[in-house]
C-alpha cells in the first residue's frame, strides 16, 4: 500500500485530482470507479477544473459509482445520482449513458445487482477506483462484518452511518436506511483503487484501514490485500498512524529516485 501524506486538504484533493486525470490520460477506454461524500467533493472540482483547462476528456471514460440509496424518488436531491449530476458530470463532457450507477427502479434488487456487476464484467473491470472510507471503516456501504467476498447487494445501513448521513436530510425527511452498494469482492477486482481520506474525525479509521487488523469489522482493511492501493491523506487524517514518519520517508525517496 503506497501512503501519501500532504498537508492540507487541498494538496490532498489535487494529488487525487491528478492521479485520476492521469489514469484517464493514459488509458484509451479508462473505466473508473467513483465514490460520493464529502471526501471527493475537492477532487472533482479539480477533475472539472483539468476539463476546463482542455487538460482532460471524459469522453471514452465509463464510470461505475459506489453506491446508492434505496427508496428516493430518482430526482431526489440525495440521490447519489443527483451527487453525481451536480459535482461532476454536468461539468464535463462525460456521456450519461457511460455513467452506471447501482440504482434500482423496479424493486427487483437482485436483477438491479447482478446486472450492475455485468456491466463492469462488460467494459472489462475497474481500472481505477476512487474511495473514501466511513469513520467506522466502511468502504462504499459495506457496514461492519460486511463479508470480504461480498458482491453487489442491498445493504442495511448502521446507527453510525445514518447519523453521519443525516446532516445531508432536511429534519423532517424519511432518511433511507437502506442502499445498494458494490461489495467488497467487487470493489477488490479493480486493477487500482485510490483512497481518499480527510480530516482528524478519520483519522481512527484511516489507522485502522492501513495498520489495523485484516477485519471484516473495519472493511476498508481488505484493502491491505490488494496488490495496487494508494492512500492520500492530508496530515490531519493521518495523525493516528504508527508509521507516519516512515511513510513521508517512502515518498521522499520515491521522488528521488523516481521509483
Ligand atoms: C458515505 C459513502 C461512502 C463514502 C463514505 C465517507 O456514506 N457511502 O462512499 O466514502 O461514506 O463519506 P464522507 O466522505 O462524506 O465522510
Amino acid at each position: 500500500m503506497r501512503v501519501v501524506i500532504l498537508p492540507t486538504e487541498t494538496e490532498a484533493s489535487n494529488f487525487a485530482g491528478q492521479f485520476i486525470a492521469d489514469y484517464i490520460n493514459n488509458n484509451k477506454n479508462p473505466v473508473v470507479g467513483l465514490a460520493t461524500g464529502s471526501s471527493v467533493l475537492l477532487t472533482y472540482e479539480v477533475l472539472i477544473s483539468h476539463y476546463k483547462e482542455e487538460k482532460l476528456s471524459f469522453k471514452n471514460t465509463i464510470t461505475f459509482n459506489l453506491d446508492e440509496y434505496v427508496g428516493l424518488p430518482i430526482n431526489h436531491v440525495q440521490s447519489y445520482r443527483n451527487y453525481m449530476n451536480q459535482k461532476l458530470f454536468d461539468h464535463v463532457d462525460i456521456y450519461q449513458s457511460n455513467t452506471y450507477i447501482p440504482e434500482c427502479f423496479d424493486d427487483n434488487f437482485d436483477k438491479a445487482c447482478s446486472n450492475f456487476e455485468d456491466d463492469i464484467k462488460k467494459y472489462g473491470g475497474i481500472g481505477l477506483q476512487l474511495l473514501g472510507v466511513g469513520s467506522n471503516g466502511h468502504i462504499g456501504f459495506n457496514e461492519p462484518t460486511s463479508s470480504l467476498q461480498s458482491r453487489t447487494r442491498v445493504k442495511t445501513l448502521t446507527k453510525n452511518t445514518l447519523s453521519k448521513n443525516s446532516r445531508f436530510f432536511e429534519a423532517n425527511e424519511k432518511q433511507p436506511s437502506l442502499a445498494i452498494t458494490m461489495g467488497i469482492g467487487t470493489i477488490m477486482e479493480a486493477k487500482s483503487i485510490l483512497l481518499i481520506g480527510l480530516g482528524k474525525h478519520k483519522s481512527k479509521a484511516v489507522a485502522d484501514v492501513i495498520e489495523g487488523p485484516l477485519s471484516a469489522f473495519c472493511p476498508g482493511s481488505a484493502l491491505q490485500n490488494h496488490k495496487n492501493v494508494t492512500v492520500v491523506l492530508d496530515r490531519l487524517a493521518a495523525k493516528d498512524l504508527k508509521l507516519f514518519d516512515y511513510y513521508i520517508q517512502t515518498e521522499k525517496m520515491k521522488s528521488k529516485y523516481n521509483c
